[in-house]
């Protein structure tokens, strides 16, 4: 008889769905002061005004975007007169796109595919919003996305100036960074002087207590009881820490509770973790790659090629002799990025000798893996 491939087994997972990448929890512990935050800038809308604009910033994985649409759907299920629009500029990263969801979130279509200049595009948004006395606020998620050639600039200005050409239209701004050295309103100002003064909302890494509670709140929704014990609960959260980042996490349970499951075990045992870190670690380089500038990504890439080319320890100052962009960045710009890399956790930086500038750099992940992700 033929062996099954996909034999019928037992399952460990009460909603596998828990686990995914676009879930939405149901707790959503340690982020209060910056809820409360987001809800404070909303207020001059319900009353009738203009949102405040706010800039959400945190490294990958801190709970922005969930902060943001707990409170975009909180004002969908109970008010008319907020309009939020969120947009992932992953996905929209031209001003066209852009207006193209705003349009759609008005009159539940996007605008016809050819023909439709994006001034028309804004023409209906500004007399939507003026009909129906709708204050809008469009979350710009991952905005650092938008940053280059100032499409950013233009999107912001434009929806912060719509009522200069629609009087009584109100628009505000949620921007997500996740980009640490990017500051937007200097970056903004540096065009044209631009009307966004946002507030800052800082969302810091969780630390490994809040990371064991997201996690078992999770588990809990997500598996039936007694698959993950508590000493397996710690070596995962260990495993996360790693890298600081939730996602890996949440991915290194359902990976691990899969293999007990493909060895017909019932439980989780400890080398379930150690073969499913292997795969999960990468979910933090993807997600982290998004934070970095083109400048950095190629730095990060040349670290890979080097680790690749040479056996023994890179150290900075070899890196740096050997960085091929031209026109070549300044020695001090250089260990900035590379500081950056190692706060985000892509490399470690060693320092050779107490008090000197030279730094062994060593890459967290397999350079080839390194490579494919930065192209
Ligand atoms: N406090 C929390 N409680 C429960 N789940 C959380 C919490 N914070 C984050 N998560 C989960 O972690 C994942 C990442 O969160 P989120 O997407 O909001 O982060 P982010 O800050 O937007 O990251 P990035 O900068 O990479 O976009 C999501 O799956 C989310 O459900
Ligand atoms: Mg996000």
């Amino acid at each position: 008889m033929r062996k099954r491939l996909l034999m019928s087994y037992q399952t460990l997972f009460r909603n596998i769905d828990a686990f995914e990448i676009d879930y939405v929890p149901e707790f959503f512990n340690y982020r209060e002061s910056q809820l409360d935050d987001l809800a404070y800038q909303v207020r001059p809308a319900l009353e009738g005004g203009r949102a405040l604009s706010a800039v959400c910033r945190g490294l990958p994985g801190t709970g922005k975007t969930t902060s943001v649409l707990r409170i975009f759907a909180e004002l969908e299920q109970t008010t008319k007169k907020i309009l939020p629009v969120y947009v992932n500029c992953q996905n929209d990263r031209t001003k066209y796109m852009v207006y193209s969801r705003i349009y759609a979130a008005i009159f539940g279509h996007a605008p016809a595919r050819t023909g439709v200049s994006i001034k028309s595009v804004m023409d209906a948004i500004g007399g939507a919003l003026q009909q129906q006395e709708r204050s809008l606020i469009v979350c710009l998620d991952d905005a650092n996305l938008l940053h280059y050639n100032n499409t950013l600039g233009d999107v912001i200005n434009s929806l912060l100036r719509l009522h200069q050409d629609y009087p009584g239209a109100r628009a505000a701004v949620f921007a997500t960074v996740s980009d640490m050295d990017l500051d937007l309103v200097t970056e903004l100002n540096r065009w044209v002087i631009s009307p966004f003064r946002p507030s800052d909302i800082y969302f810091p890494p969780y630390d490994a207590d809040e990371i064991r509670g997201i996690l078992r709140d999770r588990i809990r929704i997500g598996l039936y009881p007694g698959v993950i014990s508590g000493p397996m609960l710690d070596c995962i959260v260990e495993q996360t820490m790693e890298s600081g980042d939730v996602r890996v996490g949440l991915d290194l349970v359902k990976r691990a509770v899969l293999n007990a499951e493909c060895a017909a075990r019932t439980e989780v045992v400890e080398e379930d973790i150690t073969a499913a870190y292997e795969q999960s670690k990468h979910v933090h380089l993807a997600c982290t790659i998004r934070a970095l500038s083109a400048d950095e990504r190629r730095l990060l890439r040349r670290i890979a090629e080097l680790s690749q080319e040479q056996s023994g320890p890179l150290v900075s100052g070899a890196i740096y002799g050997r960085v091929e962009e031209t026109p070549k960045v300044g020695y001090t710009i250089f260990s900035r990025q590379l500081r950056k890399l190692d706060s985000l956790r892509l490399v470690d930086l060693i320092r050779v000798q107490a008090g000197g500038r030279t730094s062994e750099v060593a890459l967290r992940y397999e350079p080839e893996k390194v490579r494919e992700v930065c192209e």
